[in-house]
Order: structure tokens, then C-alpha cells, then sequence
């Protein structure tokens, strides 16, 4: 082998040891570079005559280009490599299962909210809103409670540390009646001296507050409240209203409803709603399922109207109630641990 020819060969093995560029650009000096081997060649020259300079010459000169050669291969072959690294780091395994996103549902308390909204909505009822924090006034004065109510006290009902204009611990609403009140009142003052009123009728679902936590109590639970005033409104439109309403919710007129006497302070009479259901699980159990009862004279004065003009009923009955009927679920807690496992049932 030629000189020139060895020297092709261990720049060849040279530049294929190298194994990244910056090793492959030192290989590269050391043939190519300014005191390179190559070059070296180049200053030999000067010592020889013109005949053989340009013999020599020539051959060196392709020996410099097939050493360019080889260099240019290796750093094409060193960019494939470091190419073919970068796609294999990353490479997405297209066989992994997707990150899905839930298809999400209504709780189902939210819709028995909604059930019970679009029912008494088509009967003509409006559908109110009110604060979660009420005065002691709106929760139970206005509502005909004595000073002294047991609900009024600290093991019932929980209370914001913050008065009211009164002095008075404002509270978590132990009830949605206070609605009644908020919505009568604001109805009244709106058609105030305008002679007729029309006719108060409004349901005010939402959440309220006790003391209280077991199987079928939550600390936080639903209520809707239901308010019918005119001048000839009775205990018999409560009933028929209920009825129907109850029908219409639990899809089925195999059902039967039981207003038992009972007392609350705002109603004169008042009544508790007992229901049962001619087939299924809870077939011939009366079960409670909300309080009623043709409000009393002083609550409608402190809806701001004449009790001798203007008469009517209320109610009040808890959504998680009727959907733990509606979907006989035993444990009303289950609604509210948020556990993905309960709730995905009602999807
Ligand atoms: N507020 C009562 C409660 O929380 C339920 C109730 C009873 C509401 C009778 C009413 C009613 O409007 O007339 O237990």
C-alpha cells in the first residue's frame, strides 16, 4: 500500500472512531487541519522539482479529496445517528390507551332539582332564589317561631359569627321557608296600591343547614319550598297540587299520599306528606316526604298582605328525599362524599 494510501486508510479508522461530532472534528484536524498530516504532504512539496511537484501534487490532491470524502460520510452517517436517537426518544406508543376525559352526568340531586323545577314550572309556578346566610328574622321570626323555638337554638341550627341590623347571629338557613317570606314580600311591595295582586305562586329549591348528621340526615342538605297565596286558595289545592306533582315525579299514579296532622309554628293547620307506593321495593311503607299547611294569618302579614283577603298554603320537601325514593338509595350521605363510583350510576 502507498504511502498515500495508508494515510486514507487510518483517517478512514479515524474518522469512524469517532463517535460525535466535536471527536470527529478533532479527527478532521488532524488530516485536514493546518498542521495536519494532509497539509504536511502539501508543504513537503516545496523540496521536490517541478516535474515531480506536479506529480506528487496531484496525487496528494486526490488523496486530500478522498479523505474530504470519507469525513463527509462519517459526519452524514454521525447526523443519521443522532437523528434516528432524538425520533426513538420520542416515539409515541400508539398502542397506550387515550387519557379520556369523563363523560360527565347530573348528580342526582341536581336532577331532581331540575324534575321537581320543570314540574311546578308547567303548573305556573315561578322558581326563586334566595341567600344561604339569612337573619334570624327571615329564618324564624317572620315564620311565626316563638323566641323561645327549640330550632332556634344553637344545637339545631348553625350560626355565622356576624349580626344582623337587628344584633342578631345571622345563620346558615335552617329551611327554605324564609323564602316565602322573601319572595311574599317583594310580590307585595311590587303591586302595592295597584288594587289586584296576582296571585303569589313560587317554588325556591336550594340548600340548607341543621345540626344534624346520620343515615338520613347531612349537615347540608336540599329543601324546595313551594308558596301558593291568593284570595281561594286551600288545604284541598294543596292536595291536589301535591298529588299531582308526586305522580308526575315519581312517574306512576300506583301512589298514594297521606296529609297526617302535625305542627309548625307558620302553618294553621299543618300537616305532614307521607307517600306510598302501590309496587317496588318500598311497596305499602309510608314514608315522610315533606311538610305543608295553609299558612298562618301572621306569616301573611309579615308578608306585608291582609291575612282576611288573602290565604293559601306552603310546603316544604327535601329533593335528597325524593331521590333516595326515586332511585332507592338507603344512605342520603352517599350523595354528597362525591364518590365517582356511587355517582356514575345516575349517569
Ligand atoms: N320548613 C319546614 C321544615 O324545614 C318544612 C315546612 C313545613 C315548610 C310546613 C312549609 C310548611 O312551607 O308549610 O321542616
Amino acid at each position: 500500500m502507498s504511502d498515500l494510501d495508508s494515510l486514507v486508510t487510518s483517517a478512514s479508522a479515524e474518522f469512524g472512531a469517532a463517535m460525535t461530532p466535536a471527536d470527529l472534528e478533532n479527527a478532521k484536524a488532524r488530516f485536514l487541519g493546518k498542521a495536519g498530516r494532509v497539509t504536511d504532504l502539501l508543504k513537503s512539496l516545496g523540496a521536490l522539482s517541478v516535474e515531480e511537484k506536479k506529480a506528487r501534487g496531484a496525487e496528494i490532491n486526490a488523496t486530500k479529496q478522498r479523505i474530504e470524502a470519507a469525513l463527509h460520510l462519517r459526519r452524514q452517517a454521525l447526523a443519521d445517528a443522532e437523528l434516528d436517537a432524538l425520533l426513538k426518544a420520542e416515539a409515541l406508543d400508539v398502542t397506550l390507551p387515550g387519557r379520556h376525559r369523563g363523560i360527565g352526568g347530573l348528580h342526582p340531586v341536581s336532577r331532581a332539582m331540575e324534575r321537581i323545577e320543570a314540574i311546578f314550572g308547567s303548573m305556573g309556578f315561578d322558581i326563586a332564589d334566595g341567600p344561604e346566610i339569612e337573619t334570624d328574622w327571615y329564618s324564624f321570626t317572620a315564620l311565626n317561631n316563638p323566641e323561645n323555638h327549640p330550632a332556634r337554638s344553637m344545637q339545631d341550627t348553625f350560626y355565622v359569627d356576624m349580626k344582623d341590623a337587628e344584633g342578631r347571629w345571622l345563620n346558615l338557613r335552617p329551611h327554605t321557608s324564609p323564602m316565602q317570606v322573601r319572595y311574599a314580600r317583594a310580590h307585595a311591595a311590587k303591586y302595592a296600591g295597584m288594587g289586584a295582586m296576582p296571585e303569589i305562586r313560587v317554588i325556591a329549591p336550594g340548600r340548607t343547614y341543621r345540626v344534624d348528621s346520620d343515615a338520613t340526615h347531612s349537615p347540608m342538605f336540599h329543601q324546595c319550598e313551594g308558596l301558593w297565596i291568593g284570595e281561594n286558595v286551600s288545604f284541598k289545592d294543596l292536595k291536589s297540587v301535591f298529588t299531582d306533582f308526586c305522580r308526575r315525579y315519581y312517574e306512576s299514579d300506583d301512589l298514594e299520599l297521606r296529609f297526617r296532622p302535625s305542627f309548625f309554628p307558620f302553618t294553621e293547620p299543618s300537616a305532614e306528606i307521607d307517600i306510598a307506593f302501590a309496587s317496588g321495593p318500598l311497596k305499602g311503607q309510608w314514608l315522610e316526604i315533606a311538610g305543608a299547611g295553609q299558612v298562618h294569618p301572621n306569616v301573611i302579614r309579615n308578608f306585608g298582605l291582609d291575612p282576611e283577603r288573602h290565604i293559601g298554603f306552603a310546603f316544604g320537601m327535601g329533593p335528597d328525599r325524593l331521590a333516595m325514593l326515586r332511585y332507592g338509595v338507603n344512605d342520603l350521605r352517599l350523595f354528597f362524599e362525591g364518590d365517582l363510583r356511587f355517582l356514575s350510576q345516575f349517569k
